[in-house]
């Protein structure tokens, strides 16, 4: 017997809730791919759906903990349904499953399936085995087989921003961080594979792609001839594609921004000029205790040659407050780093520590009171500078990629070279296309723009970025 008529095609209702970063969204979107074919039509809401995958999140927070208060949740309504006859799969995905697999299956006796983030093309098969009468299904392995592989033939975009997943895992082994346990080794998807799919997500309407991986700079794909290609040579051939007006990547590590990334800022008007560089600390004491392999100073001047090569880069950062050892001297460095390179928006979290990390054993934690001050005045500092970098983009004008309807009637949202969000009114035909306005508002999380021509068409494809 084939998998295949274990199947009721088109019957199904599938719900997926993602926690955390852009990849998991991403992630997301490839499980509803890969069961779309096997009968899951996608649903936004768990009341209705056949079946609920939770593709979780470990980098920070008790992120366990909020995965085990949803599935209880969960199993009052998989009672419900039960009730009324109607099965629910119920399914734990991601960084979470990977490293507690086996505790969720003892914990959680309403959890049908649990896989990680390497296994996800093995779905269907996973979904046969459950409906065989299986009723856990655990799946955490780190395959040999490219997961991408299996997944090249399914995807259709419809976002005019999508997302691209080129790289996966990690091999820093900072000490405060899951990734390379959770994500395993650092793996880059071959040239062809990631230049057959970017073509394919333009060609379904994408004009702005941005290229994820945890450690995306680190980007070294078989080009298929032989060599390897980088990042920054990436760039360059995905700035051919005609069509696809803007490009952005996420997230890099400061060791791996090579001269050819950097000059391809220079020389990409399609690479948009905002950057995310996380360096997590200001204090090369506390940057050594997290294996960040570098230091505050070749940060800095990496900060200036590529703010020399691409002038109006904008940048963005991660810090963590109160890793173990932190002292007060080492946190004033971080503000003070913070004031030389000025951010135009960062995000920045209390140390938690993860089970399985070094950080985690360090013996000098930090207070827990003392870390909320630190964060609480570092966020001070960066909402200012966010605050100023918006309002200086009063009066100029700037490229807007219109992606969606707005709230109100007749406005549209779409995205500066800056990533901002910029909220315009143009007619909802506008979207999917480019038009540069006058920024007439701001706030701290947006800006208003208009039109000067209104009565003009849209621009075309040949409009490129800032
Ligand atoms: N505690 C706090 N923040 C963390 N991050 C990663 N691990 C931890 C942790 N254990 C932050 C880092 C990273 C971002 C994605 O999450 O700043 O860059
Ligand atoms: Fe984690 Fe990034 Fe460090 Fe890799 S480089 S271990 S993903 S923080």
């Amino acid at each position: 017997m084939t998998q295949d008529s274990h199947i009721k095609p088109n019957e199904r209702r599938l719900f997926i809730k993602s926690y955390g970063c852009q990849m998991n969204v991403y992630d997301s979107g490839r499980m509803a791919d890969v069961l779309g074919p096997h009968g899951f039509e996608s649903v936004g809401g768990a009341e209705e759906a056949d079946m609920i995958i939770l593709n979780t999140c470990h980098i920070r927070e008790k992120a366990s903990e909020k995965v085990y208060s949803e599935l209880g949740r969960l199993r009052a309504l998989k009672d419900q349904r039960a009730r009324a006859g109607k099965d629910t799969i119920i399914a734990v995905a991601g960084c979470v499953a990977q490293a507690e697999g086996e505790e969720i299956m003892a914990r959680a006796p309403i959890v049908d399936m649990v896989f990680g983030p390497q296994t996800y093309h093995r779905l269907p098969e996973m979904v046969a085995r459950v409906d065989q009468g299986e009723t856990r299904v655990l799946d955490t392995d780190f395959p040999v087989e490219d997961k991408f592989d299996n997944l090249s033939a399914v995807g259709s975009p419809k976002n005019v921003a999508a997302f691209l997943t080129i790289q996966e895992g990690c091999d820093k082994f900072c000490t405060f961080c899951v990734v390379p346990y959770t994500r395993g080794a650092e793996f880059s998807r071959p040239l062809p594979r990631v230049l057959d799919e970017a073509q394919r997500l333009v060609a379904g309407g994408a004009r702005e792609l941005t290229l994820l991986g945890q450690n995306v700079n680190a980007y070294h794909g078989d080009n298929g001839k032989g060599g390897i290609t980088g990042l920054g040579d990436l760039c360059r051939q995905l700035s051919e594609i005609e069509g696809l007006e803007r490009i952005r990547y996420t997230t890099s590590h400061p060791r791996d921004m090579d001269d050819s990334l950097i000059e391809a800022h220079r020389d990409l008007p399609k690479l948009m000029p905002y950057l995310h560089l996380p360096i997590q600390s200001g204090s090369n004491t506390v940057l050594q205790a997290m294996n960040r392999q570098h230091d505050t100073k070749t940060y800095v001047e990496l900060v200036e040659r590529i703010r020399a090569a691409r002038p109006d880069i904008a940048l963005s950062s991660d810090f963590i407050v109160g890793f173990p050892g932190e002292t007060d001297q080492d946190f004033e460095d971080t503000l003070a780093l913070v004031r030389e390179v000025t951010y135009a928006q960062a995000y920045s979290f209390k140390y938690s520590p993860r089970p399985g990390t070094p950080g985690a054993d360090m013996e000098t934690q930090v207070d827990e009171a003392v870390k909320s001050e630190r964060l609480a005045r570092l966020q001070s500092l960066l909402n200012e500078q966010q605050i100023a970098f918006n309002a200086a983009c009063k009066g100029t004008r700037m490229s807007v990629l219109y992606e969606k309807p707005g709230r109100f009637e007749g406005q549209l949202i779409g995205r500066s070279p800056y990533l901002q969000s910029v909220h315009v009114e143009a007619p909802e035909h506008f979207i999917g296309t480019l038009e540069e306005v006058e920024i007439v508002d701001v706030k701290p999380n947006s800006l208003t723009g208009h039109r000067s021509g209104a009565a003009k068409e849209p621009a075309k494809a040949t409009v490129h970025g800032a």
